[in-house]
């Protein structure tokens, strides 16, 4: 295998793909104003079509991962849920010898989808949920009804798929949501993330008033349970602490504590390009170099030295674009 590491010592063992850039909810640290058309985009009648073909994302990760040996494939949106050729895609990814595929889902569509998900061999899922309370969940994400959230939750715990809850905490929005997240969690048995909020898309150019630092997401746990850190990862995003109740969280913090020293990830969009890093607005398409194991290496090689050396700068590009 032809060795694609850059001077850190990092390497793509990980590949995040976009399905689709459509989604049905529109949170505000992701889309700048509200698309009514979609709020009721429903699976089989949205955006995939907009997609590259399924036989298009399989040879892009054959290719890629001939090179790399790709150790986990993780597909997002948009809203995954809602591409039409989930089950068929993820057939062939297993099919190419890559049986850690995992899944970052808003839920909404996760209580038909659990079952299914579990059947196709998926086994790790993780959710966003910003807030316990409705009326705050909703005003995050512009919608109304936030309990298919909670319910797509529930059946996927009970389905046994391994859930990890996100949320992204945002001064005055969502910060007193901390704690009942954490409890919410902590009862469920699952691990619940807090991010920083990251400058993408039409926050690049904003100034950061919304900003909620991995300190005071700490001292606000702080008041209520006594936390002890745990060991980091190689190459995870958040690092973990364990409360005297029992719970585990995590705090993905791109400001405070950057991680990309050691980021294993790269990023596939829904139009066949390909991304080193978040940070690059502009993707690379890579289909026609698929035969051609030279060139493909060497494309690869300049993604990879597109990655920060320590911290996220920002990208005009928002979540739905380039996946979480
Ligand atoms: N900052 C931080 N997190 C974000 N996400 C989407 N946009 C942002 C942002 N600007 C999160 C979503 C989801 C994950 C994929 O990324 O909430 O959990
Ligand atoms: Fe959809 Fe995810 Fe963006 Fe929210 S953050 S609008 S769930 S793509």
């Amino acid at each position: 295998m032809l060795k694609i590491e850059d001077k850190l010592g990092r390497r793509f063992e990980k590949l995040r793909i976009s399905l689709l850039n459509s989604c049905n909810f529109s949170c505000i640290y992701c889309v700048d104003n509200e698309f009514d058309e979609n709020a009721n985009l429903q699976p089989d009648q949205n955006g995939a079509d907009k997609s590259i073909s399924v036989e298009e994302f399989t040879q892009l990760i054959q290719a890629v991962h001939r090179l790399t040996g790709l150790k986990s494939v993780r597909l997002t949106g948009g809203e995954p849920l809602l591409y039409s050729n989930l089950y068929p895609l993820i057939e062939n990814i297993k099919k190419l010898g890559i049986n850690d595929i995992r899944l970052t889902t808003n839920a909404f569509f996760l209580k038909e989808n659990a079952e299914k998900l579990v059947n196709a061999g998926v086994n790790s899922i993780n959710i966003s949920v910003d807030a316990i309370d409705n009326k705050t969940f909703g005003k995050i994400i512009r919608r109304s009804d936030t309990s298919r959230v909670f319910q797509g939750i529930e059946v996927a715990a009970k389905a046994g798929l391994n859930i990890k809850l996100n949320a992204v905490i945002m001064r005055g929005k969502n910060d007193s949501q901390i704690v009942p997240l954490l409890d919410y969690a902590t009862e469920l048995g699952v691990k619940i993330r807090y991010l920083e909020l990251m400058k993408m898309g039409h926050l690049y150019h904003s100034e950061n008033g919304l900003f909620f630092p991995e300190k005071e997401i700490l001292s606000t746990i702080q008041e209520k349970y006594e936390i002890e850190e745990m060991k980091r990862e190689h190459a995870s995003t958040a690092h973990y602490w364990r409360t005297s109740n029992g719970g585990v969280f995590g705090i993905i913090a791109n400001e405070s504590t950057p991680f990309c020293h050691d980021c294993n990830r790269l990023r596939l969009d829904s139009n066949g390009y390909f991304f080193g890093c978040l940070s690059n607005a502009h993707g690379e398409k890579l289909m026609p170099y698929i035969d051609n194991e030279q060139l493909l290496a060497e494309k690869l090689k300049g993604l990879l030295l597109l990655k920060q050396a320590v911290k996220f700068h920002g990208s005009e590009l928002s979540m739905r674009n380039i996946g979480g």
